[in-house]
């Protein structure tokens, strides 16, 4: 018989009375009723009641969180307990281990914590052992697990890739580790294994996938974090549409698999239209709010204050002309990074009595009634229209979208809108280094239409074989098909403002395993924590994660990062 337990605390159940059982687990909870105690008793699978009979009252100090172990018998409960599964029964104990005491703890282990969210990192293994952060773990091992399953069904091949590694530009900084033997010289953590999934096409590795830790030295947030896990995929002989068709398929599987969910087909909106409709490109489709472009109708009706404006463009939030000015003003002035200044933007209320009014007096009614029309609004609804440069007016919009979307309660965690975003550019201009970037990464193929582009001055029109996976406005996954020829990728590489030396340093292995006959390929990566997140209808990955850092990379748990002693820093003759 085992030592510690019979059973767990969570399978014991009316068949069971009668039955002399060994329990181990933590106290979850003690009532005393005086002449006798009742105890909530806690291991990973569950909660018992015991119930300890006069015997024990005198000689037994017990408290929250001590770990205990118990033998005795299983009896039928006098009043039930509906909200648990063990609720019919109990254990009348009739002997009692202490295996360990605990300290007073710094929060509740509940569902319904006190702890805030410092306190809970600091203490993160008394976290887990609440049910909230313990369930999460579980569904993380369950996608993995179907993951593993659905791609290795496919033929997929589970590869690990090094961790060790040169730096690669993948658009955030790479974390590096000094090397002792080579004095000066570093290692680079992987911000993804992309070149090596690249390597191993080349190797004529048919499809490949691993579920990766990838390391980012960028600035945290809730779907941020700097140490992240990457379901990372790769397969040759494919163009855009294989990819997006069997990625599709392989989310669908998940949601229903995972949460019984039946995904509707994923919308397709290229990169130029989603920045026209919703000013970004990742869109939250649990809700209309499209933008409606203004200025071909500003510049007919000569509307002094808009028709020289780069872009002037509004959206019409349904049902809300009610809102006050103040209420307004004070979501407006909530927004930031871009802010909105109050002369940049006016609002235009379409009463439920089918009144107008504009919160800026230049317009006559019948302009008022034309954009009326050309929102559609129906009495009752309120617009937004704004103006200024193109870039910056789309992404204050799209963000006062979002915002009215908040207010108005449009993010229905239980409603799942997948959206692919394709033709991404290949480049963008970076105006604080003055150089081009890529969009996506330098390994990305131009669209074939595009490729002549590659020779001229402005390579910032050049479409991209890119495309990303957006579920509810959070970026799931990103990829695309690569470029497999060398002319191809130095061309690409000078415009990101590589010299010829420097790409053979740098990427000469690459370039040059193109030479020995690199097949087509082309893959994506969906970052694991938020697609569980997303699963379970949050923003926050951290609560997915066993071990996250905080906002500032910090593990206040084991106190990372650390300062190296002295000795330490002179072996690596630092
Ligand atoms: P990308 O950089 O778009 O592509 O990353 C793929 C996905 O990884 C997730 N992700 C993150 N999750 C949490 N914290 C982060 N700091 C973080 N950064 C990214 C996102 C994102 O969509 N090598 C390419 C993939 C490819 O081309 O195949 C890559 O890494 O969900």
């Amino acid at each position: 018989m085992h030592y510690y337990r019979t059973h767990h605390c969570g399978e014991l159940c009316k068949k069971d009375i009668g039955k002399r059982v060994i329990l181990s687990g933590w106290i979850q909870k003690i009532r005393n009723l005086g002449s006798l105690i009742f105890i909530d008793l806690r291991d990973f699978f569950g909660i018992i009641q015991l119930i300890f009979s006069k015997k024990f009252i005198k000689k037994i100090e017990l408290r929250k969180e001590f770990v205990i172990k118990i033998s005795g018998e299983v009896v039928k409960r006098k009043s039930i307990n509906q909200k648990i599964p063990t609720g019919e029964i109990e254990v009348l104990v009739s002997k009692l281990e202490i295996l360990n005491s605990s300290i007073p703890l710094p929060f509740l282990i509940e569902d319904q914590t006190d702890g805030d969210e410092e306190n809970r990192m600091k203490y993160r293994y008394l976290d887990i052992r609440r049910n909230p952060i313990k369930n999460n773990l579980i569904l993380r091992h369950n996608i993995s697990l179907e993951i593993r399953n659905f791609l290795s069904k496919k033929e997929f091949l589970e590869i690990e890739t090094p961790v060790l590694i040169n730096q690669t530009p993948e658009g955030a900084r790479s974390f590096v580790v000094p090397s002792r033997i080579h004095s000066g010289m570093f290692y680079a953590l992987p911000q993804s294994p992309q070149l090596f999934k690249q390597l191993l096409m080349i190797g004529g590795i048919d499809k490949y996938f691993q579920i990766a830790k990838c390391f980012r030295d960028e600035d945290a947030r809730s779907d941020r974090q700097i140490e992240f896990t990457q379901i990372d995929c790769e397969m040759a002989f494919v163009d855009v549409h294989d990819i997006l068709i069997f990625f599709e398929n392989f989310i669908q599987h998940l949601f229903k698999k995972i949460k019984n969910i039946e995904l509707e087909s994923f919308t397709y909106i290229s990169y130029s239209d989603s920045m026209d409709l919703y000013g970004t490109d990742s869109p939250d489709l649990r809700f209309g709010m499209k933008f409606v472009k203004l200025n071909d109708w500003a510049q007919k009706k000569g509307i002094e204050f808009l028709k020289k404006k780069e872009l002037t463009i509004g959206i019409n939030v349904q049902k809300c002309s009610h809102y006050t000015c103040n209420q307004i003003y004070s979501i407006i002035e909530g927004i930031r990074e871009p802010k909105i200044n109050p002369e940049e933007i006016f609002w235009i209320k379409f009463f439920t009595d089918k009144t107008i009014i504009s919160s800026k007096e230049l317009l006559s009614h019948e302009n008022l009634i034309q954009l009326i029309k050309r929102f559609k609004a129906k009495p009752g609804d309120l617009l937004f229209i704004i103006f200024g440069k193109k870039r910056k007016t789309r992404t204050k919009l799209s963000k006062l979208r979002i915002e009215m979307a908040h207010h108005l309660n449009l993010k229905n965690p239980q409603v799942f809108k997948p959206v692919w975003i394709t033709d991404l550019p290949l480049l963008e201009w970076d105006e604080e280094s003055k150089r081009y970037k890529s969009f996506h990464h330098p390994f990305t193929s131009p669209i074939k239409e595009d490729i002549h582009l590659l020779n001229k001055k402005n390579p910032g029109y050049i479409r991209s074989k890119s495309y990303e996976l957006i579920i509810n406005g959070m970026e799931i996954g990103g990829g695309s098909i690569r470029v497999h020829d060398k002319k191809i990728q130095d061309a690409i590489f000078k415009h990101l403002g590589f010299s010829i030396k420097n790409i053979e340093s740098e990427f000469g292995f690459l370039t040059k395993a193109f030479e020995y006959g690199a097949p087509p390929h082309g893959g994506i990566a969906f970052g694991l924590d938020r697609l569980i997140a997303i699963l379970e209808g949050k923003e926050n990955i951290k609560d997915f994660i066993a071990f996250p850092k905080n906002n500032s990379g910090i593990d206040t748990m084991v106190n990372t990062p650390y300062f190296l002693k002295k000795e330490k820093l002179k072996e690596l003759r630092l």
